[in-house]
C-alpha cells in the first residue's frame, strides 16, 4: 500500500511505501540503472524476504507507478538494524529524494524502538550520509570485514 506524499515532480506525485511485494524485474533494473552489479534474483528474493524493512519510493503518474527508490534494512527487531541498497534512479538524483528516502527509513526504525542504525557507506556517498547524520568511526569504532579467501 502506497502511504506518504513527498514531493512533486513535473506534475507527477511521489510516494514511499513499506509494502514487502516488490517485482525482483523492476528493483534489477533500478540496481542497473546505477550500475550495480547484478545478484542472482534469488537470492536478492530470500535477502528482501529475510529484511525487516523494505523501502521503496515509487513515481506516480495518472495510474501508472513507477519504481524510483528503494533501501532495506535488517535487524535483530531490538537494538539494531542495518540499512543496505540504498538507490535512487539517476533521472530523480539531485533533488532531496534520496535524503527523504533515508529519512522516512530512520524515521520507520526510530518507530520500533530500533537505536542503533548503521551502514556501509561506499567511498563517494560518504558526504551524502554524513549530512544524515551517520558518524564515521563513532568513539574510534571500526568496522571490520571478512570475506571468503
Ligand atoms: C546516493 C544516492 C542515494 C543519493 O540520492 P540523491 O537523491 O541524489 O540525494 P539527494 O538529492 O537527496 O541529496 C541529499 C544531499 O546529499 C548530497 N549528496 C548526494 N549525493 C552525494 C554524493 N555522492 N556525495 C556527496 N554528497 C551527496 C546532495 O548534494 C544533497 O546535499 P544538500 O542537502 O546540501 O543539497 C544516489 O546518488 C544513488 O542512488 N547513488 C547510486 C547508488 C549508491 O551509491 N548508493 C549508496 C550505496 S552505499
Amino acid at each position: 500500500m502506497l502511504e506518504m506524499t513527498s514531493a512533486r515532480a513535473n506534475q507527477s506525485r511521489i510516494f514511499f511505501s513499506t509494502q514487502r511485494e516488490i517485482d525482483l524485474y523492476e528493483l534489477e533494473e533500478l540496481c542497473d540503472a546505477v550500475g550495480w552489479a547484478r545478484r542472482p534474483l534469488r537470492k536478492v528474493k530470500k535477502a528482501l524476504e529475510n529484511s525487516f524493512l523494505l523501502v521503496s519510493m515509487w513515481e506516480v503518474k495518472g495510474n501508472k507507478k513507477r519504481l524510483i527508490g528503494f533501501a532495506r534494512a535488517t535487524s535483530d527487531h531490538a537494538f539494531n538494524a542495518t540499512i543496505w541498497d540504498v538507490v535512487v534512479n539517476p533521472k530523480f538524483q539531485n533533488k532531496g529524494l534520496g535524503k527523504a528516502l533515508m529519512k522516512y527509513t530512520i524515521k520507520k526504525l526510530r518507530n520500533s524502538d530500533i537505536s542503533n542504525i548503521t551502514l556501509f557507506a561506499d567511498p563517494q556517498v560518504v558526504e551524502f550520509y554524513r549530512q544524515l547524520g551517520f558518524m564515521q568511526d563513532p568513539e574510534g569504532i571500526k568496522g571490520m570485514f571478512w570475506y571468503p579467501d
